[in-house]
């Protein structure tokens, strides 16, 4: 079989830690399995989930990604390139498709080639590049869901925290578009960018924070930035309403578990209830939100490229934690 990956480089991870461990290797090409593609990577886009894994904090995750190590040692989850090889269950004419999605494994886009389970990419339209494709399912898939959670549609009022992030710049677009009223919490330097995309009332978190928001204004609250004192968020929502948990760094080696569990509990007995959230990766939801970008109904926010050589400092940009929606590192150039 011919994987067109002789020389496959990779950008490993040997140890959790800083950017600084990461180091640029030649590894032997990886092989499909069953049900698996190998891809030929053109564009990686990177989340912040990228920076908690390479840094192996909150101390839990390593329960899923490796102990000691992680054991995928390639960050990188969200991937647009081209089928090159395929393994057993997948019919060879998908090789040359070109393909986007939030690949299997946990990892593998900081490299040239990288393997996938098939089911989890979908047909990048032709209208759209791989930079702006590979930007597109995580973030715009986890603030679907957020959103679809929430019950946010026409005539609601939402309140989204941590708007001007990755998943920020989606989820206002998309509540925006659903016929919403959106308010958010974003820092000054990207409030006119906020409002670009949709939202009608903007703040700077660092001196207009959730607690100087009248009470019982809105209908859902999607917490992106996972930082504000519970009590003062849950009293945002109206009787009825919820705040989606999304984000939040949360302390010590359990992360936002303490905080998700906190959340949990205020909800008892509460008309204002806290909704903890988990995004899975669905390529129904990739392709659909390809569609919308495709028909200029969505357009995603990258704040910059890095060539494949400057993988490290884009993981070490998304790492500082003030990204302005998406980064993307360019693999192919
Ligand atoms: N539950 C899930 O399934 C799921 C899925 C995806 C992501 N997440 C989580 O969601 C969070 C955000 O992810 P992301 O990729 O969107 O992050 P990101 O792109 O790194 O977000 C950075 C942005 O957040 C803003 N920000 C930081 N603190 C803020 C605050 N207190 N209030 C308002 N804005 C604030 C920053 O603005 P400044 O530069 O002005 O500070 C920056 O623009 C992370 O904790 C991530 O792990 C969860």
């Amino acid at each position: 079989m011919n994987t067109d990956a002789a020389t496959t480089r990779a950008w490993i991870q040997p140890a959790y830690g800083g950017p600084e461990v990461l180091e640029q290797r030649t590894i032997d090409p990886p092989a499909p399995g069953k049900g698996e593609v190998l891809v030929r990577v053109r564009a990686t886009a990177l989340n912040s989930a990228d920076a908690k894994i390479l840094r192996g904090k909150p101390g839990v995750l390593r329960l899923g990604f490796g102990l000691r190590r992680p054991r995928n040692p390639v960050r990188g989850m969200d991937v647009a390139g081209t089928i090159v090889a395929v393994g057993e269950g997948v019919d060879e004419s998908h090789l040359g498709d070109e393909v986007v999605g939030e690949i299997s494994g946990g990892g593998g886009g900081l490299a040239t080639h990288t393997v996938t389970r098939f089911d989890r990419v979908v047909p990048r339209p032709a209208e759209i590049d791989a930079v702006t494709a590979a930007a597109v399912p995580l973030a715009g898939g986890t603030a679907w869901q957020a959103l679809r959670l929430a019950g946010v549609g026409a005539g609601s009022r939402v309140l989204v925290i941590g708007a001007s992030g990755g998943v920020g710049t989606y989820t206002v677009q998309l509540a925006a578009r659903s016929g919403a009223e959106v308010w958010a919490l974003c820092g000054e330097r990207n409030r006119a960018l906020v409002e670009r995309l949709g939202a009608t009332r903007t703040f700077d978190y660092r001196t207009n924070g959730p607690e100087s928001l009248p009470e019982g204004t809105f209908d859902a609250v999607i917490d992106i930035a996972g930082k504000a004192p519970l009590r003062v968020v849950q009293h945002l929502v109206r009787e009825g309403g919820c705040v989606v948990m999304v984000g939040g760094e949360g302390d010590g080696p359990f992360g936002p578990i303490g905080r998700m569990l906190h959340a949990l509990f205020r909800s008892i007995g509460s008309k204002r209830r806290f909704r903890p959230f988990a995004a899975r990766a669905t390529a129904s939801v990739t392709s659909t939100l390809l569609e919308m970008v495709a028909r200029g109904e969505l357009a995603p926010v990258i704040e910059r490229t890095f060539t494949f050589d400057e993988a490290r400092d884009a993981l070490a940009h998304v790492d500082a934690g003030h990204t302005v929606g998406k980064v993307v590192v360019r693999v192919e150039d």
